[in-house]
């Protein structure tokens, strides 16, 4: 069962799935090599999307069974648009994508400068007709909140009025200066972890998930 939103953090809601909480352990693992870790993230996503997908919206078609005509259902799953932010997001693509084959897929370039701990963009592309879109904002790691927001903020400038985050590990400080910069964003989370470090890292944690998933350091 997703554990509900709370009155300290009234947009997230956590993923307490059993699976879920085996994989991001596997995750949080320090010895967990590259190849397992690109996995696990695969894998997690897709549970979450899973969760995050919930209240899609449907069509009534017309399907044709060995015996007769009946009427079944199709996802409007054409509207939906994935948006990793760059790079760790990209880990989370392919697993969502697996459910929702024909969902657009856009991207947002953000790194975070290592002494301001702020966002720096370099690059953005989603499809035109944004605002008739439900968008998923992919990133594992929500630290300070900074990239989240910001990525928030430039998907709202391009016209997109639904929008949700999905992350791996979620700090609180992440969720609540998301929520007072857009709270009208939910964030779906695997997990709400203790504190941020001095350096902006998530304790406990799991280190560099774009170091991680792509084997760099
Ligand atoms: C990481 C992570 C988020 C961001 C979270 O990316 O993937 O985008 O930090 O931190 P914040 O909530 O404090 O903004 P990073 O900046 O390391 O870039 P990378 O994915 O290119 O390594
Ligand atoms: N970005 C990461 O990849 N990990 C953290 O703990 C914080 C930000």
């Amino acid at each position: 069962m997703p554990l509900e939103p709370t009155a300290s953090f009234p947009t997230l809601t956590v993923l307490d799935h059993p699976l879920v909480r085996h994989k991001v352990t596997l995750l949080r693992d320090r010895t967990t090599p590259t190849k397992q870790f690109k996995e696990l993230v695969d894998e997690i996503a897709m549970l979450m999307a899973y969760e995050a997908t919930r209240d899609l919206a449907l069509d009534r078609v017309p399907v044709d069974t060995p015996l007769e005509t009946t009427t079944g259902w199709a996802v409007r799953g054409k509207k939906l648009t994935l948006v990793p932010i760059l790079r760790a997001g990209l880990g989370m693509v392919e697993g969502i994508l697996r459910l929702m084959p024909s969902a657009r897929v856009g991207h947002i370039g953000l790194y975070r400068d290592h002494t301001t701990l702020e966002p720096v963009d370099y690059y953005f592309k989603v499809p035109g007709d944004a605002s008739e879109r439900d968008f998923l904002l992919l990133d594992p790691m929500l630290a300070t909140g900074g990239s989240a927001a910001a990525a928030v903020t430039s998907l709202k400038r391009a016209g997109a009025t639904r929008i949700r985050f999905l992350c791996l590990v979620a700090a609180p400080e992440g969720v609540q200066r998301l929520a007072r910069t857009h709270p009208d964003v939910s964030v779906l989370a695997a997990c709400l972890d203790r504190e941020l470090n001095e350096h902006g890292y998530i304790l406990p944690g799991l280190g560099d998930a774009g170091d991680r998933l792509f084997g760099t350091r």
